[in-house]
């Protein structure tokens, strides 16, 4: 895979695909610029290059039309405020509402290109679509990590069209902390993984197991786990679909010597509300209809232990239903937790991003990646469509 570093950027159009898809509120404000940060090092090294910088996104799923409430206009101003220069909102991505845009551009210029999921070429791939995507770029570099794991057209397609094609610092740094992680990690090696849904994880646990020294489970997805131990958990949500998978992942972790921590008690609540009537039991005193919605103090103190001579963790996903302020304390005291430890410490996802935030331990922690989909791939050992573009045009090497 080239990277940016080897480009030489002076006087070219450098056309940067970059991952803006961020949150925006109901009156269209950005509430999280952390993708936008995160894609500076390579914006402003382009620029400091002597690029002439147009930058590519998609925002939300506006299903291959034009769709105000998608526009990336309110990027454009974020951006233009962080990188302290103009920055020229595009009407289009290709043809000659970006052409207009782009002409006559100076060295130190950036324009920002409209919402490429304006148009259904995007996400099915389509290489007319990336063949008038590349007509603007003398240079292509993909900074878009938490896209990655897209096959669409302007991460995948687009390498066979562009004349050069490189990978940004986000993707590069996105990539290398992973490989840190899991590919040759310092041990032990502990996975932390939460979240609903064991059904959602389980090709990312499965791989695991080839990893880890240690896993800790919590998040609804615990549940199933304590369910095929034969635990009544009342009304908590469980997947009795995944119980044998549950089952089957215990049997491998036993039989590789891979400790599993469970809770042993749990935040209970009568029912899916922030004022619901809540109590701390243990995982099989759960009043009968009441549900977990976090983990208790115990098992957090039993996740501490189980962390604290982790010399790599990997963390995926909440440990309760965090968003409601009574049930976020367990997943607040796991991200202090992981903030505290001496180990390389890596989160994933965008529920675990925020609930890092919500703790306030952001900046302890060794690295956050920018991807949620992208980040899961990994885990799960799938390549990343977009990485593997990079590396053909990269083999073919004329482009
Ligand atoms: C993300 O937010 O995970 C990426 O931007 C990908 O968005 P998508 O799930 O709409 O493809």
């Amino acid at each position: 895979m080239k990277t940016i570093q080897a480009v030489d950027l002076k006087g070219k159009r450098v056309w940067v695909r970059v991952d803006f898809n961020v949150p925006l509120d109901p009156e269209g404000r950005i509430t999280d610029d952390a993708r936008i940060q995160a894609a500076l090092p390579t914006l402003q090294y382009a620029l400091d290059q002597g690029a002439k910088l147009i930058i590519a996104s998609h925002l939300g799923r506006p299903k291959g039309r034009p769709a105000p409430e998608f526009s990336l206009a309110p990027v454009a101003e974020r951006l233009g405020a962080l990188l302290e220069r103009r920055v020229t909102m595009a009407k289009d991505c290709i043809g000659p509402g970006a052409a207009s845009a782009v002409d006559g551009m100076a060295e130190g210029e950036v324009v920002l290109l409209e919402n490429l999921r304006y148009h259904a070429g995007e996400q099915k791939n389509d290489p007319a679509f990336a063949e008038a995507l590349a007509a603007l770029a003398d240079v292509y570099v993909n900074d878009a990590f938490a896209v990655c794991h897209r096959a669409h057209a302007s991460v995948a397609a687009i390498t066979r069209y562009a004349p050069v094609s490189a990978a940004g610092f986000l993707l590069q740094k996105e990539l290398d902390y992973f490989a840190r992680a899991m590919t040759s990690p310092r041990r032990p090696l502990v996975a932390v993984v939460g979240g609903a849904k064991v059904s959602s994880k389980l090709a990312a646990l499965e791989r695991m197991l080839e990893k880890v020294d240690r896993i800790v489970i919590g998040g609804a997805m615990a549940n199933t786990f304590l369910k095929q131990q034969g635990i009544d958990i009342g009304g908590s949500m469980v997947e009795n679909d995944m119980l044998d998978a549950a089952g089957s992942v215990m049997d491998a972790c036993r039989s590789k010597g891979i400790d599993l921590h469970l809770p042993v008690d749990v935040a209970a609540a009568d029912r899916f509300d922030a004022g619901a009537e809540m109590r701390i039991v243990p995982v099989d005193a759960i009043p009968s209809g009441w549900m977990a919605l976090d983990i208790g103090p115990e098992t957090s103190q039993r996740y501490a232990d189980a962390l604290s001579s982790a010399a790599t963790v990997v963390w995926n996903g909440p440990m309760g239903a965090f968003e409601m302020a009574p049930y976020s304390r367990g997943t607040v005291a796991l991200a202090q937790c992981v903030a505290g430890l001496d180990a390389l410490t890596i989160i994933g996802g965008g529920d675990t991003h925020a609930a890092v935030h919500l703790a306030g331990v952001t900046n302890e922690m060794s690295y956050i990646s920018t991807g949620g989909g992208a980040f899961l791939t990994l885990l799960e050992g799938r390549p990343l469509p977009a990485v593997e573009a990079l590396d053909e045009a990269d083999t073919n090497g004329a482009r």
